[in-house]
């Protein structure tokens, strides 16, 4: 019997609100796993560099959407999470700042998201089926897609939608802490993340806004744990 507590979970936010965290952990502490969007437009970002095209070229950026073949293997026991393009692995390449930047232009276009979108419908469907069997009947499962437009766009009917965020001095800090950089990087930093939020709000596709039906968490002043804890209420308030 299919279990009753098997959901879609959508988390989006800007950049270093803490969504992958999010993400891991409540796979760590429930049935249910997750698909990374922002690893998938990186992987596109990845093979439009290694074809080196003009990432914002909008008729190169078509040619290399249409032979796109991205996977991504959310963890197991016994296996860390995997990103792969065309098939091999590329899973430490995709955290790369330079790999950051360029998903940030690439992402932009149309075209790319179109054809992404589709793949991310396709892995998420695959996983929440894999969630789904494994599943006791009780048990919480499903599957949550983090990113920025995962809740208006990829899933807008999806069962529960978050919006995640926190002040840009904070996600600053904990950038620092991620790259371990001296104190005094910390005002380029907010910068450089204020200048990713201004191209994620303002892009003409899919910009990044909260969906209408979405539940805004912010978590400048929470632990990790406690955000896990916020959005298990959440969750379960709705089962
Ligand atoms: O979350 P991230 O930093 O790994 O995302 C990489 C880039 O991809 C980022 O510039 C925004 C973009 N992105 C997007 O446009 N839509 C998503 N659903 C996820 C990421």
């Amino acid at each position: 019997m299919k279990p009753e507590r098997c959901m879609i979970i959508t988390i989006d936010g800007p950049s270093a609100s803490g969504k992958s965290t999010l993400a891991r952990e409540l796979a760590k502490q429930s049935g249910i796993s997750y698909l990374n969007t922002g690893a998938t437009y990186r992987a596109a970002a990845i093979k439009a560099m290694r074809e080196g095209i003009d990432l914002a070229d909008e008729s190169e950026a078509r040619k290399v959407a249409k032979r796109l073949d991205i996977e991504f293997i959310p963890p197991t026991e016994s296996n860390p999470e995997r990103v792969l393009l065309d098939g091999e692995d590329i899973t430490d390449e995709v955290l790369s700042p330079e790999v950051s930047r360029a998903a940030s232009i690439f992402s932009r276009h149309r075209c790319v998201r179109e054809k992404i979108v589709g793949l991310q419908r396709k892995i998420a469907k695959r996983i929440f089926k894999t969630q789904t069997e494994l599943a006791d009947e009780q048990e919480l499962c499903g599957v949550v897609l983090e990113g920025r437009d995962t809740g208006t766009v990829v899933f807008p009917d999806a069962d529960i939608k978050i919006f995640l965020t926190a002040s840009a001095e904070e996600r600053a800090r904990r950038r620092l802490i991620d790259y371990n950089l001296p104190e005094s990087e910390l005002e380029n930093l907010k910068a450089e993340i204020e200048a990713r939020d201004r191209r994620d709000i303002e892009r003409d596709v899919s910009p990044l806004v909260p969906a209408e039906d979405a539940r805004l968490v912010n978590n400048s002043e929470m632990t990790i744990e406690e955000t896990v804890q916020r959005v298990l209420e959440l969750i379960n308030s709705k089962t």
